[in-house]
């Protein structure tokens, strides 16, 4: 799996993110991956409605149930908008373990696929305990920085993948941060991860087709 977190880059928000969706389609189309789209949440209800092939995901929810609660992401409000998914605890919005746990409980209850982030291994291993979907863990040293945790940092993949799946086997591994090419995505596949998380190669991308393509040549055996 390929998951493109738009985070708050300029470049993909409204008219930016549908011209990604239109490439990420076409790619999906073209090599048969799943790729995901976690937008900006002004532009779920838009992409959802456009998307195909591709998934959209919430780039966070809050752990709270309907009501009075000014400011905050209601679950059900990215459902209702047509997201799939959601990232939870990004190292750019991190939570407290207890709201994790409550945040994965009501997106399980709402059927939305659960991605818990996680700076390393260790947290990693812990968050799987709390059964969700998939654990991505990304060392927030190299987010943003076009340094890929697969190339620079391989024992982070390895040591992810086995702890993780020791803790529990149910729980995906994906792996992220600066991955940039197609070796990136490759070289984590070869170790044990089964999907990646990326941003920046994508969204700063001058063309949004060939670095999704790029990318998906990664994940061709
Ligand atoms: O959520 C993806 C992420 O934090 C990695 O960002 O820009 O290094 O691909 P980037």
């Amino acid at each position: 799996m390929l998951v493109i977190n738009l985070k708050s880059y300029i470049e993909t928000i409204g008219k930016g993110g549908s011209e990604l969706l239109e490439a990420a389609e076409k790619v999906a189309e073209e090599y048969g991956i799943n790729i995901v789209i976690a937008p900006q949440f002004t532009d779920i209800y838009l992409l959802a409605k456009n998307a195909k092939k591709v998934k959209i995901f919430a780039q966070h929810i809050d752990p709270i149930e309907p009501g009075a609660y000014t400011g905050y992401i209601l679950p059900e409000a990215v459902k209702e908008a047509g997201a799939v998914g959601t990232l939870i605890n990004h190292s750019e919005k991190p939570m407290k373990i207890i709201d994790i746990e409550k945040a994965i409980n009501i997106a399980r209850r709402l059927g939305l696929i659960t991605i818990v982030c996680a700076n390393d291994e260790i947290v990693g291993a812990a968050v799987a305990k709390l059964n969700p979907d998939y654990v991505a863990v990304e060392p927030p040293e190299l987010i943003g920085t076009g340094i890929s945790v697969s190339t620079a940092k391989p024992e982070i993949v390895i040591n992810s993948v086995k702890m993780i799946k020791e803790v529990n086997p149910n729980v995906k591994v994906l792996v992220g941060a600066g991955i940039s090419n197609r070796e990136d995505v490759k070289k984590a596949l070869e170790y044990g991860a089964e999907g990646v998380l990326l941003a920046s190669a994508v969204t700063k991308a001058k063309n949004f087709y060939e670095k999704i393509k790029e990318l998906a040549e990664g994940f061709i055996r």
